[in-house]
């Protein structure tokens, strides 16, 4: 995987050594800005030639190379921002992705961003930054690691100096920069692991990763409860998930710990499902695209490589990291559709599909979670089809029993560009998934799954405020786009990381 170097240089760009000089031009702006008259000046009307012809008209998402000699920089790619007046800070966090995915696949060695310049004053420069940092690693991030044929090897490292004429420019740049950085490393962590295939990724090897993760991050410590200890606790909902194969399930609990005093400090659980294959189990699976359930794990890796983050930004908040794991397989020893199982909350649920087996693992999580003292709770797992039918691959479902709670997820959904929409988990939802003959049953009606699945998870939620993230239409890539390569997205990274520095900083509230 390519290791990235995010540095800063005060240079003008005109004059910047580089392999691609990557700067931001609108769509609508009449007059290009003064950096791309510099450029253009320099590389005779090359730009101009460029846009007059029409084969770059700024549009967002669309890019284009110029090549010159009169400037220090190899190449200029310039790459559209769309309409100037509906430029948010996603746009900028896109269009860094964008340059780097370009720079990798151009294997170059070194990129400059100057992309910033055609934003101005319109945008914090602070959280411009950060996006173009959280950009860098998004586009940059390549999935190699089985790759064993060495032709047409990419570069190992990628230098990336975000650069500026203007030292005090730079100068506010780089808290953010460092932050966005952050926020992004923890997002490659979270793609690499979950882009692990089922034979490697299994719950007690997940267990391992969260050990070393917390073993290599300062504030972080890792509890792990194999299945004796699961059984002990009554937690029969992951152990009847697990039952069906030979890698025994593992409950994970990733706690950080700011220093200093901590006890005043808000308490949050994230709680995210790992699944680590989803075969259906007993209800089998359909053979086709069934290789993507390795992805099933999404939601847990998330808040892992969230609890990374937390860490690393040092945000003064109490935070666990919840992450119930198991392997749902069809077996002689698999639970079954029929089967009454006793929750780790004492409430016992008629299992009347082994493929509703997410649930079936975060009841106990949640229950696990409202019995720690904490103050919020939010879980993020891939948990229905249904959401994808709702939603399509564009945004996550957003179920809540708190409407703040619900406000300050979507204003984090708005900095991090990790979109998600509001659905109902209310009481009618609810009343689907009572049992005759238990407390509840693991599936409702045909209508509606995504929302009967939140219900009934809400039952688990005690007087906690709780909100769940439905992502199982953007756990995954499915091709490449212009700002990444295809594969896990690690959707909920950003967003969650942002709920936390929002909530520190008391911002987001209306
Ligand atoms: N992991 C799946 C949901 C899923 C489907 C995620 C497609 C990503 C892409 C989940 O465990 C599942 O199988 N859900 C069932 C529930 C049903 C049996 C009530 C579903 O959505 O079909
Ligand atoms: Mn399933
Ligand atoms: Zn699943």
């Amino acid at each position: 995987m390519i290791e990235v170097e995010l540095k800063t240089r005060v240079v003008e760009p005109v004059e910047c050594k580089t392999q691609i000089l990557a700067v931001g031009a609108f769509s609508d702006t009449k007059k290009p800005d003064t950096l791309i008259i510099k450029l253009d000046n320099k590389l005779n009307g090359a730009i101009e030639r460029v846009i007059e012809l029409g084969d770059f008209k700024g549009k967002e998402g669309t890019s284009v190379v110029v090549y010159g000699d009169k400037i220090g920089a190899q190449r200029v790619l310039l790459i559209g921002l769309g309409e100037q007046n509906k430029a948010t800070i996603d746009t900028v966090r896109k269009a860094a992705a964008l340059a780097v995915n370009k720079a990798v696949s151009m294997k170059v060695k070194n990129v400059a961003i100057a992309i910033h310049k055609a934003l101005g004053a319109e945008l914090d420069v602070g959280l411009t930054a950060q996006a173009i940092a959280e950009g860098v690693y998004y586009g940059s991030f390549r999935y190699d690691e089985y790759i064993t044929s060495n032709d047409d090897r990419r570069a190992d490292t990628l230098v990336v100096e975000v650069i500026d004429n203007d030292a005090k420019k730079i100068g506010l740049m780089e808290k953010g920069l460092l932050k966005g950085a952050i926020i992004g490393k923890a997002q490659s962590y979270a793609r690499a692991i979950a882009n692990r295939p089922g034979n490697v990724i299994n719950p007690p090897a997940l267990a391992a990763e969260a050990v070393k993760l917390a073993k290599s991050t300062s504030g972080l410590k890792c509890t792990v409860f194999d299945e004796k200890q699961m059984t002990k606790m009554g937690m029969g909902g992951i152990l009847a998930v697990g039952s069906g194969s030979k890698t025994p399930p593992r409950f994970i609990a990733v706690k950080y710990t700011p220093k200093g005093n901590a006890a005043k400090l808000p308490t949050v659980a994230l709680v995210g499902k790992a699944i680590t294959f989803d075969s259906g189990g007993i209800s089998i699976k359909p053979a086709q695209n069934m290789e993507q359930m390795k992805l099933d794990k999404s939601g847990g890796i998330a808040v892992l490589a969230t609890a990374k983050a937390a860490a690393e930004l040092k945000l003064p908040v109490n935070l666990y990291a919840i992450v119930p794991s198991a392997e749902n397989m069809p077996s002689g020893t698999s639970y079954r559709p029929g089967d009454i199982v006793t929750t780790f909350s004492g409430k016992t649920v008629e299992v009347q599909n082994t493929d509703a087996e997410g649930r079936m693992i975060l009841c106990d999580a949640i229950a696990y979670a409202v019995k720690q003292n904490c103050d919020v709770i939010i879980d993020i797992a891939t948990l229905t089809g249904a959401c994808i039918v709702a939603l399509g691959t564009y945004m996550a479902g957003l179920m809540t029993n708190d409407e703040q709670l619900g406000k300050d997820i979507e204003n984090a959904a708005k900095t991090s560009g990790e979109r998600v929409w509001p659905m109902p988990c209310g009481d009618e939802y609810a009343d689907e998934m009572k049992s005759k003959i238990a407390d509840l049953k693991n599936i409702g009606s045909k209508w509606g799954g995504a929302c009967t699945a939140a219900a009934f998870l809400r039952q688990f939620t005690g007087e906690k405020k709780w909100a769940h993230l439905d992502i199982a239409g953007v756990d995954c890539i499915e091709k490449p786009t212009g700002q990444a390569a295809e594969g896990a997205s690690a959707f909920g990274v950003r967003l969650l990381t942002t709920y936390l520095m929002n909530l520190t900083e008391k911002k987001g509230r209306k």
